[in-house]
């Protein structure tokens, strides 16, 4: 068990999940398809062949995932909403069976004292965008800024805390540059726009959803800062870690806080930003918060073979989770601290933070799993040490509720505290949940 006394009495505690994740149902009630249905669809792009047309089947299954949060005794729960089902051809009118559905989710999370933490856009952008341009055209900014407008106006008095992206990191790079999640594509001088107008698009949904929520908003960007660590102190390596630092995180960050987009980074990518006068304010909106994922950090060598010169290694002797991702909470303590002292962010939260195990459930579908617990206990360890170092954490929001659809790995990698049979869609709460459950409530025991 972490020592609790760090944390805040009004610490938030709560975990995550994401629409396209655990949803199904993707054509109930007018939703239209997202990239990521498309992706799915496509032979060979996910293993295994898997698609998120069911998921966990949470759309059906309001209620039971309820139950479950009840069953955590978490104070909180981030979701996304599926820009899909709320402007299902990603400009026009609003779909009001689209947005019910969110507001019976609100609902049923306030009844529970649940505090909702929706974020507006967790990778699902609608294929009709898509087919316009996607985040390489800017009018994929102002289409977003009008969808969060909608929903925060349909939302927001019941709704205070609003996420605008989640890792944009992911939808520009993964999605655009190296092509393994949606929409596939792999060109640089696409990835780069695709950058640019998700932070523009980030910033206009930002004042969108302070222009349209009739109760004043809590407004945050999500990203996944991760340490870049040099493999080694020859020279190449320090400086090609210094460009990872770049890809990865000021990149992202930079321009939020105010810097602009660095300049070693526009000049390793040689591509020219799509700028318009006023954009670089609009990305510097000021935040209420940042909402931080982290999973690991990357040790990185000079590779002149590689595109951008560099590329992650392995760590010797070092612990791996399933993904094949180290095992490392010191990082986590690490980019609080970054993202404070350098940063100046006065609001800190851990949107996501979780590992995947080769989980075998026993009897009654009980999985016992050490290896998820400790990563858990070792986390917030590393969050009480930043606290105790000053860092303005306020809340956690462990990765994920459950067991779900794990992107291009399909149900391979499982995630969730609880664990989730597919074929009946029964969730049980893992030893890891049962231990998380009892953390919460002792943390609120010891007040
Ligand atoms: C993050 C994503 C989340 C989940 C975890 C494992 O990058 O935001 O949806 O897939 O990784």
């Amino acid at each position: 068990m972490p020592d609790l006394s760090a944390f805040p009495g009004d610490f938030v505690w709560g975990v995550a999940t994401s629409a396209y994740q655990i949803e199904g149902s993707v054509d109930a009630d007018g939703r239209l398809p997202s990239i990521w249905d498309t992706f799915c669809h496509t032979p060979g792009l996910v293993d295994g062949g898997d698609t998120g047309d069911v998921a966990c089947d949470s759309y059906r299954r309001l209620p039971q995932d309820l139950a479950l949060l009840g069953e955590l005794g978490v104070g909180a729960y981030r979701f996304s909403v599926a820009w899909p089902r709320v402007v299902p051809g990603g400009a026009g009118p609003a779909n009001q069976a689209g947005l019910d559905y969110y507001r019976r989710l609100v609902d049923g999370l306030l009844e529970a004292g649940i505090r909702p933490f929706p974020t507006l856009y967790h990778w699902d952008l609608p294929q009709a965008l898509q087919d316009r341009g996607g985040w390489p055209a800017r009018d994929t900014a102002l289409r977003f800024a009008d969808y969060a407008g909608i929903v925060a106006g349909a939302l927001g008095d019941r709704v205070t805390d609003w996420g605008t992206l989640n890792e944009p990191l992911c939808s520009a790079w993964l999605g655009h540059l190296n092509g393994i999640m949606a929409p596939g594509v792999a060109d640089p001088t696409q990835a780069i726009r695709a950058s640019y107008h998700l932070l523009l698009g980030h910033g206009l949904a930002a004042q969108a959803v302070r222009a349209a929520a009739p109760v004043p908003p809590s407004v945050g960007l999500v990203v996944n800062p991760s340490p870049c660590e040099p493999a080694s102190n020859r020279p190449e390596d320090v400086a090609a870690a210094r460009h990872a630092d770049g890809h990865a995180n000021r990149w992202w960050l930079d321009p939020v806080y105010g810097r602009g987009f660095p300049a070693d980074m526009r000049e390793l990518y040689g591509v020219d930003l799509p700028e318009h006068p006023g954009d670089a304010e609009t990305i510097a909106a000021p935040l209420d918060f940042l909402g931080v994922n982290y999973y690991c950090r990357a040790v990185i060598a000079a590779d002149p073979g590689e595109a951008l010169g560099f590329r992650q290694v392995p760590v010797d002797g070092a612990t791996t989770t399933a993904m094949g991702w180290e095992v490392h909470p010191r990082g986590l303590e690490d980019i609080l601290v970054r993202m404070t002292d350098d940063y100046g962010a006065d609001t800190l939260y851990i949107m996501e933070n979780g590992s995947a195990w080769p989980d075998e459930p026993g009897e009654d579908l009980i999985v016992d799993d050490p290896e998820r617990t400790a990563f858990l206990d070792d986390h917030l360890g590393a969050c009480a040490a930043a606290i105790r170092r000053g860092v303005p954490l306020r809340g956690y929001f462990a990765w994920s509720l459950m067991d779900n659809f794990e992107w291009a790995y399909g149900y391979r990698h499982r995630f969730g505290l609880a664990y989730v049979d597919y074929p009946t869609q029964r969730r049980v709460l893992k030893r890891s949940g049962r231990h998380y459950a009892r953390l919460i409530a002792d943390h609120r025991g010891a007040l």
